[in-house]
């Protein structure tokens, strides 16, 4: 079998961790029996300054030909304002291909240092990515006079909510049979009680899953405190952005957070990637973490269905934090970026 992959590097680090990545899932492929066909488009901030876009005119049409996306980061504030560089590639890949679940895995790899006493913990947050907060309907009138007012409306559908919450389920169903549900129902009487609704419609249909709701403020103390308690989390949109970088700083920072934008079902591409931005404070020197990109890889290839493929990976990943020899200066060490994807390679390698 052979999967088509676009790679978007961006910019910064984005172009160093996706170099390292795609190493690493090149060594998976050969030794799982299965091709990657990697082209790589130069969509950035340098792409934006030379052609006026931050990707061609008919880019969407030509990444829907790709099985998946790997991104490493967009931004280049020095250049180009970031709600230029945001909207202008991120969103609408997102928004093209409809890719309604964004799935974030936070757990501690061996050796890892987090902020938490807690060590293990494995959480999988699973934030709503289409709709909600951040649907962008609202306004503001009598603007810069003492009765200005500013609006910023919710919209929830039925069918965004059912779905991001049955995928939750689903994928509770694979692991521990637990899913949280956060909504902030006290305060928020219309949306966040529907919300808490289709939990209880989709809870008596998965009567196997243990279903808990937990309001917003709760689970973000929980996550900190107790975070072994928790298994898949499903939040809206910005509860699961606030609550996934909680879940970020509790698993060692960003080097390490990878997150899978996804329609499952779909029939379209995901869209894998680390969840830091370009570091122009690093960038350039080789000292990114690359691991967040090769778990967001380890993310892609389950989702293309080699599991196998990706577990190893993961694998691969922990025997080289665990021996603690071969570390980015973010993980206390002062190996480059490309000297860690050769060893998490080398260890599939033995794995
Ligand atoms: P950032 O994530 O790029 O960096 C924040 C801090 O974390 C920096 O000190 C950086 O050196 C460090 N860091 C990030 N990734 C690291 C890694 N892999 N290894 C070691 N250290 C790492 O966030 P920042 O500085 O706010 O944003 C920089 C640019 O990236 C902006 O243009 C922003 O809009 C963009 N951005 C893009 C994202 C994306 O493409 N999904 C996500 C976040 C930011
Ligand atoms: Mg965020």
């Amino acid at each position: 079998r052979q999967y088509r992959i676009a790679l978007i590097p961006g910019d910064g680090i984005g172009t160093e961790v996706v170099d390292a990545a795609w190493q690493v899932l090149a060594a998976a492929a050969a030794r799982h029996g299965f091709a990657l066909a990697a082209e790589a488009f130069p969509w950035s901030c340098a792409h934006y300054l030379a052609h006026g876009r931050m990707m061609d005119a008919d880019g969407l049409e030509r990444l829907s030909a790709f099985d998946a996306i790997l991104l490493g980061a967009v931004g280049w504030p020095a250049t180009v304002p970031d709600s230029v560089s945001l909207h202008g590639l991120l969103l609408p890949i997102r928004k093209a291909f409809d890719l309604y679940v964004n799935a974030r895995p936070h757990r501690l790899l061996p050796g890892v240092r987090g902020p938490l006493r807690a060590e293990d913990f494995d959480l999988l947050v699973i934030r709503e990515n289409t709709e909600g907060e951040y649907s962008g309907a609202g306004g503001r009138v009598h603007v810069g006079t003492p009765h200005e007012v500013a609006v910023e409306t919710s919209i929830f559908t039925r069918r965004g909510v059912e779905r991001v919450l049955r995928h939750g389920f689903e994928q509770a169903r694979r692991r521990s049979g637990r899913l949280a549900s956060v909504t902030k129902s006290n305060a928020q009487k219309h949306t966040m009680v529907f919300w808490d609704e289709v939990t209880e419609q989709l809870a008596a249909e998965y009567a196997d899953v243990q279903c808990t709701r937990y309001h917003v403020d709760a689970i973000a103390a929980r996550l900190i405190t107790h975070p072994a308690s928790l298994d898949v989390v499903v939040a809206s949109n910005l509860f699961g952005d606030i609550l996934t970088d909680i879940g970020a700083a509790i698993q060692g920072g960003l080097g390490f957070a990878a997150s899978a934008n996804v329609n499952p079902g779909g029939g379209v591409p995901g869209m894998f990637e680390p969840v830091h931005g370009s570091a122009p404070d690093i960038a350039g020197r080789g000292l990114a973490n690359p691991l967040a990109t090769i778990w967001a890889g380890a993310l892609m290839l389950e989702h293309l269905g080699e599991a196998a493929a990706g577990a190893a990976i993961i694998a691969a990943m922990e025997a080289v934090t665990g021996a603690g020899r071969v570390a980015t200066p973010d993980m206390g060490g002062r190996a480059s970026t490309a000297e860690v994807a050769a060893a998490v390679a080398a260890a599939l390698a033995d794995g």
